[in-house]
């Protein structure tokens, strides 16, 4: 098992769709083991971005994190990093793929929704960012064993 970071930007927020990306990751069989609606410090955004500062679109997408609530999460279950990206889609959403996240529900790069980490590492990185040690809850899906083969 394996977690991932994955936040619901403000404008997914703002346009309260909230609540059907968590439908997904649920229906898939994810598991959710942490969650918290803040609005981001200055240095949450700097270090949560870090690979970005640089970039022409670093000031607007750091204005755009700063804008409003974002709902934070951490998923777990079984290659979790790898599907929880593939479900989200394309950076860009005219791009992305129907049935991922972004793919159906925006239009625009810089208002796509929804951020999941992009690796193993970033994920330990970025979980440790936004949450601490005892907010990560651990419990068994009433369903794990019909989810999994090997239950
Ligand atoms: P994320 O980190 O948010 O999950 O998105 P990602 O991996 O698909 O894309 P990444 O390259 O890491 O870019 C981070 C976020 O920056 C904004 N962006 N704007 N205007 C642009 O060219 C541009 N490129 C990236 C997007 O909000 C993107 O999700
Ligand atoms: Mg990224």
């Amino acid at each position: 098992m394996d977690r991932t970071f994955v936040m619901v930007k403000p404008d997914g927020v703002m346009r309260g769709i909230s609540g059907e990306v968590i439908a997904r990751f649920e229906r898939k069989g994810l598991k959710l083991v942490a969650a918290k609606l803040v609005r981001l410090s200055e240095a949450q955004v700097m270090d949560q971005y870090r690979e970005h500062l640089d970039k022409p679109f670093f000031p607007s997408l750091h204005a755009y994190i700063l804008s409003g609530p974002c709902l934070v999460m951490v998923w777990e279950g079984h290659n979790t990093v790898s599907v929880v990206r593939r479900m989200v889609g394309a950076t860009n959403p005219s791009e992305a793929a129907p049935g991922t996240i972004r793919g159906d529900l925006a239009l625009d790069t810089g208002r796509n929704v929804i951020h999941a980490s992009d690796s193993p590492e970033s994920a330990a990185r970025e979980i440790a960012i936004h949450f601490k040690d005892r907010e990560l809850l651990t419990y068994q899906r009433v369903d794990e064993p019909i989810i999994y083969e090997w239950q």
